[in-house]
């Protein structure tokens, strides 16, 4: 008979598959969950920023980045959970609030993602080092991934060092950044 406890603390399937996801691997899928809160966080942060800076576009790319990172978190949620194992949340740390200009933002922004690109890095050594095909597979979406998030900050980096001081520049920027949409899921 299935009783009430039961229904919140299931058991834990066992089949062999399961056991390839080891200890050490599921915390640090736990801990790259963690990470890309904490990128969605800074985005958000920066978007606010932006907002009181009223560069909307600026602050709309942010808002995008932000619903974008929460979809990297799920996707780590999803699998952790499809493998019969425990997702296990932690505390946010807090992202800065404010930057000097618009391009220490993005600097902050290019800088972080090469952080987020050498976690991802460590994750898929660890697959490889563990014999862990089917997480190796699933982290090599994120390695593509990573390569298209370092292109774009890196891009908007360059493009304000082009624009400095220019207000008209800036404001052409922002406009541009204005139509950046979410991404399907
Ligand atoms: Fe989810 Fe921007 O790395």
């Amino acid at each position: 008979m299935l009783r009430t406890a039961d229904l919140w603390n299931p058991p834990k399937k066992d089949i062999g598959e399961d056991k390839m996801v080891s200890g050490k691997m599921l915390g640090a899928l736990n801990e790259q969950i963690n990470a890309e809160l904490y990128s969605s966080y800074l985005y958000l942060s920066m978007s606010a920023y932006f907002e009181d800076a009223h560069l909307g576009g600026f602050a709309s790319w942010m808002r995008v980045q932000a619903r974008e990172e929460l979809g990297h978190v799920m996707r780590l949620y999803d699998y952790v959970v499809e493998r019969g194992k425990r997702v296990e949340l932690s505390a946010i740390e807090r992202p800065p609030s404010n930057w000097s200009s618009p391009l220490a933002g993005f600097e902050g922004a290019y800088k972080h993602e090469r952080k987020i690109t050498a976690r991802i890095n460590s994750l898929v050594d660890m697959a490889i080092k563990d014999n862990d095909h089917a997480t190796n597979n699933m982290l090599q979406w994120f390695v593509a991934e990573q390569v298209e998030e370092e292109a774009s900050a890196s891009e908007i980096v360059e493009r304000l060092k082009l624009v400095g001081d220019d207000g008209r520049g800036l404001l052409m920027l922002d406009r541009h950044l204005a139509e950046r949409e979410p991404e399907e899921e």
